[in-house]
């Protein structure tokens, strides 16, 4: 078990496109045990490989960390790899995101409510889903980052620009 430092905005390291996995092998499945510990040790949900610095197509998550099974110590994280979108519905949701690498910034984004998509498991399996509510705007807000796009990308350039402001003055102070 590794826990790893996640990078913070603004950082170019978060502005990369990531590539695909090639093989799922032991070194991914090394590396997405990695991601969940951090993740846990951060107390998220969602983390992309590239947050960590590795810009690879691979995102774990762990939705029922919401509903306070943090405390119950009980982990059920998946890792998604490759993960393509196959599907968005014309109708829109509305959720209040945030994200690890943007910390202590919460904002409502609008994007399809629900989407089909498709990935590798951690056996290199291909499996399809049909996603909605949560799972549907966390699985979309982790594909952005494999694109080099944060939540506060989808806000007025306005907003973004004084949120970049106030994460700038917050990595000083904390030297
Ligand atoms: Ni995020």
């Amino acid at each position: 078990m590794t826990v790893r430092p996640i990078l913070t905005a603004p950082d170019p390291r978060l502005k990369a496109v990531s590539t695909d996995v090639e093989k799922v092998d032991a070194e991914i499945r090394k590396l997405a045990e990695d991601m969940a510990d951090s993740m846990y040790a951060a107390d998220g949900i969602g983390l992309a490989a590239v947050q960590i610095g590795v810009p690879k197509r691979i995102i774990v998550m762990d939705l029922n960390q919401e509903e306070g099974d943090q405390k119950s110590g009980k982990k059920d994280w998946r890792a998604f790899i490759n993960p393509k979108i196959t599907w968005t519905s014309d109708e829109m949701a509305t959720y209040e995101e945030g994200c690890l690498s943007v910390p202590e910034i919460y904002d409502d984004v609008d994007r399809p409510a629900r989407i089909k998509a498709e990935y590798l498991d951690l056996n290199g399996k291909r499996i399809e889903i049909e996603a909605d509510g949560m799972l549907a705007t966390c699985l979309q807000h982790e594909m952005d980052h494999l694109e080099g796009v944060l939540f506060i990308d989808h806000l007025s350039r306005l907003k973004r620009a004084m949120l970049l402001k106030k994460l700038t003055k917050a990595k000083k102070m904390a030297g």
